[in-house]
């Protein structure tokens, strides 16, 4: 008999209707914990499919946007939820060069008609089914995904090994921890692509939800959103989220940064005093139900992104189709082309080097 306390661990079963090239199954893995907070994860794609949260008065809901099987994810999907690589956001016209030589990567986005490399290519890390492993540390629930990305994959130089864990917290954290090595050196920017509505997905935009960033700079960006190699100070700009207010707030201003991302697309450069260290990069609140989401980080930025290419012809997992700006993606990450920008901190691993990043998404509510 399946007991009630089994459900309370992991649970794992197969979603239906996945047709995979791929040779391993897509399986889909609930994480529970003791608060009854839940996480979903399709080891396709890494995806983070469910994230249920209570608001203020105890009452749950599924906050992130999505679909209800894999099928769905394989036909069209801006990225919900998923595991980003190895690059994540854009570079530079597809092409960087390393140690002399000059890789060309497929360009698979073309921001108002320029062509570029997004987000790992045409098959990223996540459309390819990773080995998952459910893991616990200290009466916590985590699930491992891990996968060899060969050398060459996409354009990318070195065969690398790399490791995905999350982990659902007894402190209501949803835990990112990223790990890697290769044999060559290769540009590598891990991230996760969630879009989040704090009012429960489906339930409209996103446009009052109360949002800061711990970030005294931003990289503006050019027509083609790739970063000029600007660190630019985000005071008296549409970029200054150093005070809390609504996401929708200035979303349509005539700033040229703001025309250029069809509204908020942009990376910030977080403050931070040590590198590296685990810091609080953001926070989000939804007036209507209370929920906080908080975003820590071992990154030293993050991309806020305003879902400015929803349009209404997805449908998620209520049957309701998301509309312009009905989820927003708050992604950590090294900054955007920087393989191309020597002023930028370096995103590329060495043969020998372990590259590690840690990404927190805590809930609350207030
Ligand atoms: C990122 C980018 C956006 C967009 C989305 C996916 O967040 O910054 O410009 O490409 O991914 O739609």
């Amino acid at each position: 008999m399946m007991r009630p306390s089994l459900f309370a661990t992991l649970l794992c079963f197969t979603l239906l209707g996945g047709n995979l090239a791929d040779a391993q199954k897509a399986e889909t893995f609930q994480l529970q914990n003791d608060n009854n907070l839940k996480a979903e994860i399709t080891n396709y794609g890494g995806i983070i499919t469910k994230i249920i949260v209570p608001d203020r008065n105890g009452n749950f809901a599924d906050i992130a946007l999505g679909y209800n099987s894999v099928a769905e994810y394989q036909k069209a999907t801006p990225y919900f939820g998923a595991i980003i690589g190895r690059f994540g956001n854009r570079i530079a016209n597809g092409s960087f060069k390393l140690e002399g030589k000059t890789y060309n990567l497929v360009k698979n986005n073309e921001p108002n008609g320029v062509a570029c490399h997004l987000h790992g290519g045409t098959k990223g890390f996540d459309k390819v089914v990773w080995s998952a492993k459910r893991i616990s540390k200290n009466g916590e629930k985590g699930l491992m995904l891990a996968r060899r990305s060969p050398d060459g994959e996409e354009g990318y130089p070195g065969n690398l090994d790399v490791t995905v864990t999350y982990w659902l917290t007894n402190s209501n954290e949803l835990r990112i921890e990223y790990a890697a090595s290769t044999d060559k050196a290769t540009p590598l920017n891990l991230t996760n692509h969630s879009y989040f509505n704090l009012k429960g997905e489906g339930n409209g935009t996103i446009l009052d939800h109360i949002l800061s960033i711990n970030a005294s700079r931003f990289t503006p960006v050019n027509q083609g959103l790739i970063p000029t190699g600007e660190l630019a100070p985000v005071g008296n700009t549409p970029f200054d989220w150093r005070t809390p207010h609504s996401i929708g707030r200035d979303i349509d201003s005539k700033h040229q940064q703001i025309v250029y991302g069809l509204g908020h697309d942009h990376n910030f450069a977080l403050d931070k005093s040590e590198p590296e260290s685990l810091t609080l990069a953001a926070t989000v609140y939804e007036p209507t139900s209370g929920r906080v989401m908080e975003v820590l980080t071992t990154e030293p930025g993050i991309q806020f992104y305003s879902g400015n290419f929803l349009d209404g012809s997805l449908t998620g997992k209520k049957e309701i189709p998301y509309e312009r700006r009905s989820g927003f993606c708050l992604e950590t990450q090294h900054f955007p082309d920087s393989p191309n920008q020597p002023s930028f901190p370096s995103a590329i691993l060495h043969p020998g080097d372990e590259y590690t990043s840690t990404t927190i998404y805590r809930f609350s509510t207030q």
